[in-house]
């Protein structure tokens, strides 16, 4: 498994202290080289003479699933945009906004033509007119190689110039959304819309799109490349595939951490160095702040898809934040519930009022915790969108796993 090393960002610090304007652009893999290791042959050949069905084929039996956070599986959403007449679109959704999760940004800055590779042959398989890249505007690093490698690939005669349109989130969390994503691409205030119709059939300027999350078509060009068994042959605790974690917290070696999907969180800890030293595992958020929080007697559920629903939780983008004796659980899920309702667009009542009200139950002493849970009945129930409707599972899971502290 790989990680990142505290060392890199000592050498960033260094450069920028010594002046160097692009000292945040790390050595990533440019397009001459990409393509000296056999990069877009897979393309071009599919160009030429490839079937889609057939590399639909190939993701399914990958088992590839959304990496975004939902899993849902890759290849059938080629299926249902296809279904529908063009001019279609693909959406790249770059905006990886959920606390703790940096796997997308990890990739982009060592390998961004894997990714821009999958990107393309998705767009292929769905005669795509146009592919957005709506990208997180605080990942500047990402942006500049972006710019410059799609750049390159138009000078390479890869891309006609203006097919790949990259553009700048602005830092809202709910531009993540697909549907508000959308609107955001479209030029308007990001809101999610109802669904269905989904954004497969009614997308960006109401055509039919593809959106997919950036890790997830950094795996569709390595199965292209490689086979669908680099996922499907990978098997741990009876789950499939592989995980990119992204771990933090009181762990000694916080960063991305490729392992089996069906990985636990001691798998993960021992792969991250360990606890620090002085702290004693006590809780987890085994995928962003809308997971809640598990505690560390719950410690040998594999980390994956479905696995987590039964437990009131779910894996999402990944997100593994570890939580130890020095850190309050009850501290921790006020902090999550303070993001969602700055974050809450407000479109919605559910959401935000219940955010609000939740924030002021969980600041007293002690937690009215009948009241509390009303709350959050109403909003896993009516809100428009995930935002909303997950919010409550940090309330929810402290309420049942850490009754001491509330
Ligand atoms: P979802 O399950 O509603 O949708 C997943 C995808 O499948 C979407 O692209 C949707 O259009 C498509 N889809 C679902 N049913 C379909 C159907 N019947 N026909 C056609 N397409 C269909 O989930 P959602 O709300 O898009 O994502 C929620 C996840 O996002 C959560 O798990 C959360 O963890 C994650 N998330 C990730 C973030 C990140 O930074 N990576 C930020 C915030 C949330
Ligand atoms: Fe907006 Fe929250 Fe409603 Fe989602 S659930 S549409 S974020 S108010």
């Amino acid at each position: 498994h790989s990680h990142i090393d505290h060392a890199d960002v000592d050498k960033v610090q260094a450069a920028i202290a010594a002046g160097d304007t692009h000292a945040h652009i790390p050595g990533y893999q440019a397009l001459a080289a990409y393509r000296e290791g056999g990069g877009y042959n897979a393309l071009a050949e599919l160009r030429t003479s490839g079937d889609w069905e057939e590399v639909q084929e190939k993701i399914l039996a990958s088992g590839l699933r959304g990496l975004g956070g939902a899993g849902f599986p890759s290849g059938k959403k080629w299926g249902f945009v296809r279904g529908n007449p063009g001019p279609r679109y693909l959406a790249v959704n770059g905006d990886e906004g959920e606390p703790g999760t940096l796997k997308d940004r990890y990739y982009l800055e060592r390998e961004p033509h894997v990714f821009l590779e999958g990107m393309l042959i998705a767009a292929w398989a769905v005669e795509a007119e146009t592919c957005f890249i709506y990208m997180r505007d605080e990942y500047p690093a990402v942006l500049e190689i972006l710019r410059r490698e799609i750049a390159a690939l138009e000078a390479a005669g890869i891309v006609r110039p203006g097919y790949i349109d990259l553009r700048r989130g602005a830092g809202a969390y709910i531009c993540g959304e697909e549907s508000a994503m959308i609107e955001s691409i479209e030029g308007k205030r990001g809101l999610p819309r109802h669904r269905p119709p989904y954004v497969a059939q009614v997308g960006v300027f109401d055509r039919p799109t593809l959106v997919h999350n950036v890790e997830t078509l950094h795996w569709v060009a390595r199965v292209c490349r490689e086979g669908p068994e680099i996922l499907s042959g990978v098997e741990l605790n009876g789950r499939k595939g592989l995980r990119s974690y992204s771990v933090s917290g009181r762990v000694k070696r916080p960063g991305v951490h490729l392992l089996p999907a069906g990985s636990t969180i001691t798998d993960i800890i021992d792969a991250a160095g360990g606890m620090l030293d002085g702290h004693s595992f006590k809780a987890y958020q085994p995928g962003g702040p809308s997971s809640g929080l598990l505690p560390a007697s719950m410690d040998d559920i594999p980390l994956d898809f479905d696995t987590l629903q039964p437990h009131g939780s779910f894996i999402g983008s990944a997100a593994v934040v570890v939580l130890s004796d020095h850190d309050s659980a009850r501290a921790a899920a006020l902090n999550m519930l303070r993001f969602f309702e700055d974050e809450s667009c407000g479109q919605c009542t559910p959401c935000r009022v219940g955010c609000e009200k939740a924030v002021k139950l969980m600041q007293a002493e002690s937690w009215d915790q009948g009241l509390l849970e009303e709350v959050s009945q109403a909003m896993a129930d009516a809100s428009i969108c995930g935002l909303g409707q997950a919010a409550p599972n940090p309330i929810r899971l402290v309420m049942k796993h850490f009754p001491d502290e509330i």
